[in-house]
């Protein structure tokens, strides 16, 4: 779980990054992704390195709901009984009922995703090779960018609760995990969701002012 968690927040940190080049207006923004395309051309075809980081990020994501539902199963075996107590039983559950609904929204905003940006199924004005069009065609409208910002929250949560979790997978695994630098590993789970979550969010809010578009 944690390992495959750490490679998708590879991903969502480095695309948020490359989304930033929205606000240097549109050449910079469809030139990085035709960059993103003629990665180590002539030596390899173009889209070859780019397929492969996406067999790399399909093998993650696939490894990590896989992970989520058997870490479930092993939940439910460790406890067939309810706890008795009610405050347990509801700080336990939530946090990870929290993941699992938090995960669920973002796998599905994936789907629509990569229908309305990458396939443009569920984009009537998709221009191939034109990401910016698309993203600002996409964005304009009011409930898609509602839909986006959610998403990101839900994002961020899944970040927030991810983040730290690591922390507890790897941690209990090294003999040098201290609690007492709890507080240090929960700034930086905050601060990487919100990072991520946050900027993901200024996008849509920034098509829908008329900032960018
Ligand atoms: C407001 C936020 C976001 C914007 C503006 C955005 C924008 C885009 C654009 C324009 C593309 C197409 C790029 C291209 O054709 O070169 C894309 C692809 C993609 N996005 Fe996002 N994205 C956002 C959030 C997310 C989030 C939160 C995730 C993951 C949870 C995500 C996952 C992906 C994936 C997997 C692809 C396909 C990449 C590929 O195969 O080339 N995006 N996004």
């Amino acid at each position: 779980m944690a390992l495959t968690g750490i490679m998708l927040m590879g991903f969502v940190l480095f695309h948020m990054i490359g989304n930033l080049k929205m606000y240097l207006g549109a050449e910079d923004f469809n030139h990085y992704a035709e960059f993103l395309r003629q990665l180590l051309v002539p030596i390899i075809p173009p889209t070859g390195v780019l397929w492969i980081l996406r067999l790399g990020l399909i093998g993650a994501f696939a490894l990590h709901i896989q992970s989520a539902y058997a870490l479930t199963r092993i939940n439910h075996k460790a406890r067939p009984v309810n706890y008795k107590s009610p405050r347990d039983y509801v700080a336990v559950n939530w946090a990870a009922r929290t993941m699992r609904w938090s995960g669920i929204i973002v796998g599905l905003f994936l789907l629509w995703h990569l229908a309305d940006l990458t396939w443009g199924w569920a984009n009537p004005a998709f221009v191939d090779g034109n990401p910016y069009a698309n993203v600002v065609t996409s964005l304009s409208r009011a409930p898609i960018a509602a839909l986006y910002i959610l998403a990101n929250l839900a994002l961020g949560f899944h970040l927030y609760h991810g983040a730290w979790s690591i922390f507890q997978s790897l941690g209990s695994m090294s003999a040098r995990f201290n609690p007492r630098h709890n507080p240090l590993r929960r700034g930086f789970a905050a601060g990487f969701a919100i990072l991520v979550a946050g900027v993901n969010i200024t996008f849509p809010i920034a098509v829908l002012t008329g900032v960018v578009g």
